[in-house]
C-alpha cells in the first residue's frame, strides 16, 4: 500500500490522488444481481478504503465464517499467511535442523513464518521491536529465540542467538538489519526478501555494506510477491487451515475503529504501533 501511494514504479499500480486506497476487505452481501451471491453472504473483495461498493460477482470471493472470524481472511488465511506460504516453503526451502530468522516476527507475515518453520523442524529466532513483541514471539509463538533490534546491541545479540549463522532468513524489513543478517548467513543459505519496511518511507536507498556475503556464501536471494502464486492459493489456503485447525498456528490481530482512523493505523504501523494484524473495523 505504502509503494502504491508512489510514483516509482513497482509490481502494482499506484493509486491516483482522489482515488479510492485500494486494500482487501471482508464484508457482508447488502444486495446481489447474480445468483451466486445472496444478502448476507460473508466475501472478500477489493473494494479498498470504503464503506459500501459495488463489485462483479468474479471479483468477490465467499469467505466461510463459521468456523473462524471473518477478518482471518484478511490475514492469516489470507494474503499475509499466503506470503508467508509460498515465500518460506517455496523460496526459503526449510529442512528440518534448518536455522530460520525472521525479521518483524510478530507481525501478520513474520508470526506465521516462524510458526511454519517450526513445524518443519527448524530452529526458528525472531527479530521484532520491544520487550512486549518478543515476549510474545518466545513465549506464545514458540519461537526458539528472539532479538530485540531496538535494545541497542543489535549485532552482539544477533550473534548469541545465532552463534553458528543462519540457513534461512525471511526478510520482512530491509535495511541496517538485512545489512546485519548478511553477515551471518551459511555457505548455500537462502535469503527471501519479502518487504522493506524500514524502506518505505526513506527518501534515500540504504546502502548496504555486505553483498559481498551472498558471493563468498553463495547465497540464493530472491524477492517475492505473493500475486506469483496466485493459481495456487488454494493448496495454501489448505495447509494453514490445517495448521489452524489443529492448533499448531496462532494469531493476533490488532483492531481499529472507524474508517477515519485508517490512515492513522496505517502510518502507526509503518513505525511500529501495531502488534499483530493490522485492521480497521468500519
Ligand atoms: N512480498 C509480498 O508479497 C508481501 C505480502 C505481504 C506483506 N509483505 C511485506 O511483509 C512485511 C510485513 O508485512 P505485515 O503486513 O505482516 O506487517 P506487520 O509485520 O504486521 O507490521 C509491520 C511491522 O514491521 C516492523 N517495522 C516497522 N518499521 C520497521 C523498521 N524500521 N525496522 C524494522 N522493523 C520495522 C514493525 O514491527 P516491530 O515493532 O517488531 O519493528 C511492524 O509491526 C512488510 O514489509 C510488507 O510490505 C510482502
Amino acid at each position: 500500500m505504502r509503494g502504491r501511494m508512489s510514483d516509482a514504479k513497482s509490481y502494482a499500480k499506484h493509486v491516483e490522488l482522489g482515488e479510492v486506497m485500494t486494500g482487501q476487505t471482508v464484508g457482508e452481501v447488502v444486495e446481489s444481481r447474480d445468483a451466486a451471491f445472496k444478502p448476507g453472504d460473508k466475501v472478500l473483495t477489493s473494494l479498498g478504503w470504503q464503506l459500501m461498493g459495488v463489485a462483479k460477482a468474479s471479483e468477490i470471493h465467499k469467505v466461510d465464517a463459521s468456523r473462524v472470524p471473518a477478518s482471518y481472511y484478511l490475514g492469516i488465511l489470507g494474503m499475509p499467511g499466503l506470503t508467508a506460504w509460498f515465500g518460506l516453503h517455496e523460496i526459503g526451502q526449510p529442512k528440518a535442523g534448518d536455522v530460520l530468522v525472521v525479521s518483524a516476527a510478530s507481525g501478520a507475515v513474520g508470526s506465521v513464518v516462524g510458526q511454519l518453520g517450526k513445524i518443519a523442524g527448524c530452529r526458528v529466532v525472531g527479530i521484532a521491536g520491544g520487550k512486549a513483541k518478543c515476549d510474545y514471539v518466545l513465549n506464545e509463538l514458540g519461537f526458539d529465540a528472539v532479538v530485540d533490534y531496538k535494545a541497542g546491541k543489535f549485532d552482539e545479540d544477533l550473534r548469541a542467538a545465532v552463534p553458528k549463522g543462519v540457513d534461512i532468513y525471511f526478510d520482512n524489513v530491509g535495511g541496517p538489519i538485512l545489512d546485519s543478517m548478511l553477515g551471518r548467513m551459511r555457505v548455500f543459505s537462502r535469503i527471501v526478501v519479502c518487504g522493506l519496511i524500514s524502506e518505505y518511507n526513506a527518501t534515500e536507498p540504504y546502502g548496504y555494506k555486505r553483498l559481498r556475503s551472498v558471493l563468498v556464501n553463495r547465497i540464493k536471494m530472491q524477492g517475492m510477491i505473493v500475486f506469483d502464486w496466485q493459481a495456487r492459493y488454494g493448496e495454501g489456503i489448505k495447509g494453514l487451515a490445517t495448521h489452524l485447525a489443529a492448533g499448531k498456528l496462532k494469531y493476533r490481530e490488532s483492531v481499529v475503529e472507524g474508517i477515519d482512523n485508517a490512515p492513522k493505523a496505517f502510518i502507526g504501523l509503518l513505525k511500529g504501533e501495531n502488534f499483530g494484524k493490522q485492521l480497521v473495523k468500519f
